[in-house]
């Protein structure tokens, strides 16, 4: 993903950015590390993908039949293009702001999928991000996550944000139990060695 110009805490204008054609982070499929955990341990339910951009780990969820997959994004453009892609199986689009809670208000999910928008939120907002996630989690839910620990972009001043285990960790065991991370996944080309898939599980309280 190459770096955006904006302050840190400062919002991103993504909806301009769709509009000007300017996603360098859309690598045009869903995530591969995806692929590999569903052939591994296939997950059934409800599903949320925040940050779903056009749509394409939405879809490859989706074409699980036992799965109800639900988009989320902020910016209109981006669902337009999710949505003008060919039904694949039981998938649907919404316009929320994940960190203000408009999950919550569809439902309680039995997993979310995190692919590059928890790096995109400024880091001022990560724990907003958290509760977010918990509160539109059943218990015992899942959430799988495709980190970007070690972006190439330096400059802090700009997402990708860099947010190394460490401090995921620290932000998310409160509330969730991990059960996997692993650095060695399939990805993207550039992307190789920067990024740690995690498998939590939402803490029954
Ligand atoms: C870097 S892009 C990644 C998009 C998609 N996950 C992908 O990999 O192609 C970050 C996405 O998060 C969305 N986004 C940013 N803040 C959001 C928020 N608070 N709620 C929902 N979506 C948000 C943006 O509109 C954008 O589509």
């Amino acid at each position: 993903m190459a770096s955006h110009s904006a302050p840190v805490g400062a919002g991103i204008d993504w909806e301009a950015r769709y509009i000007a054609s300017d996603t360098p982070w859309d690598k045009g499929a869903a995530h591969p590390a995806l692929i590999d955990h569903l052939k591994k341990q296939p997950i059934t339910g409800n599903v949320l993908v925040p940050g779903c951009g056009v749509g394409h780990d939405v879809r490859a969820l989706a074409e699980n039949p036992a799965l109800s997959v639900l988009g989320m994004d902020i910016a209109p453009t981006a669902l337009r293009l999710a949505q003008s892609s060919p039904r694949v199986g039981n998938e649907s689009y919404l316009k929320g702001d994940f960190l203000a809670g408009d999950a919550v208000e569809v439902g309680s999910f039995d997993v979310i999928f995190e692919h590059t928008c928890f790096c995109a939120i400024p880091p001022i907002r990560r724990k907003d991000y958290v509760k977010s996630a918990s509160d539109a989690l059943r218990s015992g839910g899942l959430l799988l996550a495709v980190f970007f620990t070690n972006p190439e972009n330096t400059d802090p001043s700009s997402p990708p944000f860099r947010c190394e285990m460490n401090e995921i960790r620290d932000l998310f065991s409160e509330d969730f139990e991990f059960l996997e991370a692993d650095e060695l996944i399939s990805t993207f080309k550039e992307r190789m060695g920067r990024e740690t898939f995690c498998l939590l599980r939402k803490k029954t309280l």
